[in-house]
Order: C-alpha cells, then structure tokens, then sequence
C-alpha cells in the first residue's frame, strides 16, 4: 500500500511531520511537495528541524497568482501521480497545495485522505476557506481535529468516513516543545525576558494586500508601546516596503522585526510571550495549548473553541480594538476544556487508514 503525501507550506510540513512518523509504520510514503514555499526559513529549515522525511518530488511550482499557483499544481501532481499510482493521496489543511493535490487525485479515482478536515470561517473571501470546501467534498476520509468540525461536516451533509481525531498541530508541539526547551536559545539570542514581550505574526491576505488594514495593525503595534517581537513572513515583508511602512517599524524602538523563524524557536517565543497576535491559524491553536492569551486579527476564526473558551479574542484590523485589547485582554485563565484531542491523533490516522485501506 503505497500513500503520497501532498504539502507545499509551511503549516503543512509541521503537520505532516508527526503524522509522517506514524504511517510509515504501516505504508509506504512518498512525499510531494509543490513548491509552495520555498524559501530556506519557509520551507527547509522545518524539514531539518523537525527530521521529515525529505520529498521524494519537489515541483517547485512558487508563487503567482491563486489560478496560476493551483493550475500549475494540479498539471505537476496529475503527472506524479500517474507514474507512482498510490492507493491514496493525503492532504493537509487549507492552502492551494491542498485543493490541487485533492483535484488532482479525485479525477484519477485515487482515494483522497484530508487531515484538519471540516473546519469553516464561514467567509467564502477567505481563499483558505474555498480550499477547505472544495477539498472536503471530494475527499472520502475526514480527519476532524474538533467536534466542532464533525459537526460542519454533518451539516453539509458529509457523515461517512468521518473521524475525530484530535488535531496533528498538538501532536508536534507536544513532541517538540521539549526539545525546543532544551536548545533554543532565541530568548537570549533578541534579549528577551519571560512575560515581558508579545508575539506578533501578520500574513493572511486580508490584512497584507489590504493597504489600511496593514497600517491600523503596525501603528496600533507601534503605538501601544509594548516591546513586540514580529517575525514577518515574506508576504508581509513584500507589502511592509511597497506602502512604506517598513521605515516606521524600524524606527520604533518597541518593534523587533525579524525574518520567519523556524518551529522550535517559535514554541519558545510562543510559550514564553505575555499576549500573542496574530492572524495565523496554526499560531491561534498554538497559544491556546500553551495558554498565552491570544488577540486574532481577523473578523472570524475556524478555531471558534478557543475563543468559546475565552483565551482567544477577535478584533480584526480594528486599531483601536487592537490597542484596548493589547491593554486589557485577559482570559479568565480557567476555561479550559482541551478541545483538540490527546496529542495522539497522528496514530489515530494512520490507525484509521490501515484498517481502511488494508
Ligand atoms: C499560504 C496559504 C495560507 C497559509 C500560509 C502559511 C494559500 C491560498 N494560502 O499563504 O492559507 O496560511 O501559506 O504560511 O495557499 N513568498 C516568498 N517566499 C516563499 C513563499 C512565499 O517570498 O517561500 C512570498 C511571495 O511573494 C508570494 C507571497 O509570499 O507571492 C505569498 O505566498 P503564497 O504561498 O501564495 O501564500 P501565503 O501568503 O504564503
Ligand atoms: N511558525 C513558525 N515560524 C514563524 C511563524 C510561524 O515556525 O515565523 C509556525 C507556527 O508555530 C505554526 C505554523 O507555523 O506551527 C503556522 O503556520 P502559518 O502561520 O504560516 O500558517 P496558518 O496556520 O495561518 O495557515
């Protein structure tokens, strides 16, 4: 039994890296990367930080466009996948690597697998959210990391192959905190003390391509006067400089912009940050396992349990809801009803698929 493994970003090679452990006790994997990402601390650094296994295809199809990207996607996999004939092609969350590798096997009736299957923004702008659609109705195995999740699919009339497993995400950062505990070094490295900063991460294309979105964010940053480490995904470093904000950041003596960091300093940034900010997916979940209140720069989340539970708040690209929120959000600290599994979802897929598949 022969499963490809489709990724491309990098949230989807810190997913893989726990699930990729289990199935190979059981099949034969071969890794497809697109080439989504590629920059070293997009994309490699994570693959030598976290021991995946190294693709079998890279198809460095880059950036462009979302039809250029996923086109480009789905003519390179199709031509993979129909030299390596796997019994089933794996995808992960929500990003155009994801619906292309999902098309591009349904079409061949390859059997598709969607790990973070069911979760909904329930704003069809999102681009993220027209891939999570799209890429759970063709999918016939459902990874959901909630309850919530089973519950989005059921009422889109999806109720077979359905599996609530916890979430992959909690995996890896269970198995990878402990060794980030013992050799990061980046609190030391930016001169930071425990409690003492917030983390910020901004690259969802609501708040960068959107030019008053972008400066509400960095001035409530700069204004606020908390000290603020800010790693920049290269998406945003491209619409820093092109409205000229980027000379702002590096004049306010409270902003530490650096480049994307890799997983294990991150966990150490995360755990340690008195208040994170954020508009990723992925950084939501993490401050929510590791208890750090989180301010989400977005109007709605797919995490709806971290904010039910009150650790996570929504205040969009709102400057003055951003500023009153770094001031005074405070989760009541004991809401806490651990929504995401047991940290063993990883072998409840490989388990799943193995007595599918077999
Ligand atoms: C993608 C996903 C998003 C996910 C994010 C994770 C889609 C539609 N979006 O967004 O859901 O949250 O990944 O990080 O799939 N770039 C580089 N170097 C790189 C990668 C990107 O310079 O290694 C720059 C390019 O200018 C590119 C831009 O970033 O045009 C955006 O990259 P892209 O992969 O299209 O989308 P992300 O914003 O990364
Ligand atoms: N991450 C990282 N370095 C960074 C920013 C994020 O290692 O500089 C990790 C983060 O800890 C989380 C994942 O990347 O595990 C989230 O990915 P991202 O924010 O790119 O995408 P999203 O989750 O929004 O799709």
């Amino acid at each position: 039994m022969k499963i490809a493994t489709i990724v491309g970003a990098r949230p989807q090679f810190i997913k893989m890296a726990p699930v990729s452990r289990e199935l190979r006790k059981h099949f034969d994997e071969i890794v497809i990367h697109t080439g989504q990402h590629y920059d070293y601390e997009m994309n490699k650094i994570f693959f030598e930080q976290l021991n995946i296994p190294e693709p079998d295809y890279y198809l460095g199809v880059g950036s462009g466009s979302h039809g250029y990207q996923t086109g480009e996607m789905l003519k390179r996999i199709e031509e993979v996948l129909m030299k390596e004939k796997p019994d089933l092609v794996l995808v992960y969350g929500d990003t155009n690597s994801t619906l292309a590798g999902a098309l591009a096997a349904v079409k061949l009736h390859i059997k598709v697998a969607h790990v973070e299957a069911g979760l909904r923004s329930l704003d069809k702008r999102m681009p993220e959210e027209v891939n999570r659609v799209l890429t759970d109705h063709v999918s016939d195995y459902l990874f959901a990391p909630t309850e919530t999740a089973v519950k989005n699919l059921y009422n889109e009339g999806i109720k077979d192959r359905v599996y609530l497993t916890g979430d992959v995400m909690y995996d890896a950062l269970l198995y990878n905190i402990k060794i980030a505990r013992k050799h990061s070094k980046i609190l030391d490295k930016l001169g930071l003390k425990p409690r003492k900063y917030l983390l910020a991460t901004v690259h969802r294309a609501e708040n960068t391509d959107n030019r008053k979105n972008l400066e509400n964010i960095i001035e409530a940053f700069i204004d606020s006067n908390e000290s603020i480490v800010f790693p920049a995904h290269p998406r945003t470093q491209k619409y820093l400089k092109a409205y000229g904000l980027i000379k702002q950041i590096e004049k306010a003596e409270n902003i530490i912009i650096t480049p994307p960091i890799g997983y294990l300093d991150m966990l150490i940034l995360e755990e340690n940050a008195k208040k994170i900010l954020t508009d990723s997916g992925g950084v939501q979940k993490e401050a929510y396992f590791l208890k750090v209140p989180c301010i989400t720069l977005r109007e709605k989340t797919e995490w709806v349990e971290t904010v039910e539970d009150g650790w996570n708040i929504l205040v969009g690209a709102d400057k003055e809801k951003l500023i009153k929120a770094i001031m005074e959000f405070e989760p009541n600290g004991e809401t806490y009803t651990y929504k995401f599994g047991d940290g063993r979802a990883s072998g409840k897929i490989a388990e799943a698929l193995n007595n599918a598949l077999w």
